[in-house]
């Protein structure tokens, strides 16, 4: 066993399980006593946290999705007296209220736990510098980074996301071994390291840590060549408490394992609910198992995914997301995730690792336009070749037809944080 996993990543399957029956007894309690919007979803449902005998019954318990967050807007879902709560998050949401949620002190500690263990799972060491471009402020990303990171014993560096060439400036004279990151805002990096002349294949970074969007194979080859780095993925989200729920060992890259002794996970089938076995694709949903400001009782992440088994940790892994149902196209009653078309136009010759998918309606109809961005020097043949071949990728990859269009280099708006893939310009037309 490695010495360097916490007393959490020793345990074996059945110590896991039987500790996450105890946990998850106690966190359906303190829910229903504490929280009123538990108490009357139980009631209504007909259970009571003492019908959890065994880790399978958590199925007969409602889900929570984020407008019970919403309704409950700021504080209706916190289960702690307000003193006790020690800071506040909240995710933007693009319409109406934003989600807010609240940590304890004892929250705040075990937050910085898990990524203090994700971080270590990544090949971060006590010691090493810690670049955190995620943004500071009511987003997880750079807070629930920065503590985790000083956990561990390493050293931080709390960037945050923006001011581009800083970035760079800071990375060349402090030299940190790991960056944390959403992956579309290191290849704006990469843009300005070439800008500035500086070869980003020589720079001191080691690993990367990125996540809070969705990234596919092709993207980590793409990062880890042009970076000369290794490219591992960290998952988490807000409701549930920020980075670190999963992460991805550096030395098997095949998925990410669930902190399971926290985060309890499930994944249902989006329509009906059904809780679907290991291996099976479907929606993410999480129940917290020692969260005490804000639990969550099988919070539906939309997110999309399957559970697999441990590999380098006991804990089970879950695939890459590819994508989060709110994202995906249906175009002519095709579904498409943003995720499809970055591996085709990532493996496309002469292409940049930059997209968007344009959305617009032709008389009754939805179209897509795939709009990707050139390599510099590529000739206008190798471009009319591109767009062909994007366009014949997504219809066999795919099962539908789409336009291609191949823009200059430095067109595309650059991400300083989440991306955002689609251009909805439907209700525009
Ligand atoms: O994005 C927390 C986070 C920060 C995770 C930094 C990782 C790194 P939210 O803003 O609440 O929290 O957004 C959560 O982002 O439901 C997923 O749809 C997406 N997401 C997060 N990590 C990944 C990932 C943070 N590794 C939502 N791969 C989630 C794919 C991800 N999607």
């Amino acid at each position: 066993m490695n010495a360097l996993l916490d007393s959490g990543e020793r345990l074996d399957r059945d110590e896991l399980e039987a500790l996450q029956l105890e946990r998850l007894r106690a966190a359906l309690r303190h829910a229903y006593e504490n929280v009123g919007f538990y108490r009357a979803a139980f009631d209504k449902a007909g259970v009571h946290p003492d019908d959890c005998r065994a880790l399978a019954d958590l199925s007969r318990f409602p889900f929570t999705v984020k407008a019970d967050l919403r309704d409950n807007y700021p504080f209706g879902m916190f289960a702690v007296p307000e003193d006790r709560v020690r800071r506040l998050h909240a995710s933007s949401g693009t319409t109406g209220r934003p989600t807010v949620v609240g940590y304890t002190d004892r929250d705040l500690d075990t937050w910085a736990d898990v990524v203090a263990r994700s971080i270590r799972a990544a090949g971060g060491r006590p010691g090493h510098k810690v670049h955190v471009a995620y943004g500071y402020g009511l987003f997880t990303g750079g807070l629930g980074a920065h503590y985790g990171a000083e956990r561990l014993g390493c050293t931080v560096v709390p960037a945050s996301g923006g001011m581009t060439a800083r970035q760079v400036r800071l990375i060349q004279d402090f030299r940190p071994e790991i960056i944390m990151i959403t992956p579309s805002y290191m290849l704006t990096l990469l843009d300005e390291f070439e800008r500035q002349g500086v070869d980003p294949r020589s720079t001191s970074l080691k690993v990367g840590i990125f996540g809070a969007e969705p990234w596919t194979e092709q993207m980590r080859r793409e990062i880890e060549e042009r970076f000369a780095i290794d490219a591992v993925d960290i998952y988490g989200l807000s409701e549930v408490m920020g980075p670190g729920v999963a992460q991805e060992c550096a030395e098997t890259k095949d998925g990410l394992h669930i902190w399971e002794d926290h985060f309890y996970p499930e994944v249902v089938d989006p329509f009906t609910g059904e809780v679907l076995p290991e291996g099976e694709r479907g929606e993410l949903v999480f129940t917290s198992l020692t969260k005490e400001a804000m639990p969550v009782i099988r919070y539906r992440t939309r997110d999309l995914t399957r559970l697999l088994p441990g590999t380098a940790r006991a804990f089970r892994r879950m695939e890459k997301v590819t994508g989060r149902s709110d994202d995906m196209v249906i175009l002519r009653g095709v579904n498409l995730f943003p995720t499809q078309v970055e591996e085709i136009v990532l493996r496309t010759p002469g292409m940049a690792p930059h997209f968007q998918l344009l959305l617009t309606r032709r008389g009754r109809l939805d179209a897509l336009t795939v709009r990707a961005e050139a390599r510099s020097g590529t000739t206008p043949g190798e471009r009319r070749a591109a767009e062909l071949s994007i366009v014949a990728a997504v219809k066999d990859g795919v099962g539908v037809s789409v336009d291609a269009e191949i823009v200059d280099p430095g067109t595309l708006e650059r991400s300083v944080g989440k991306i955002k893939r689609i251009v909805d310009m439907r209700e525009a037309l």
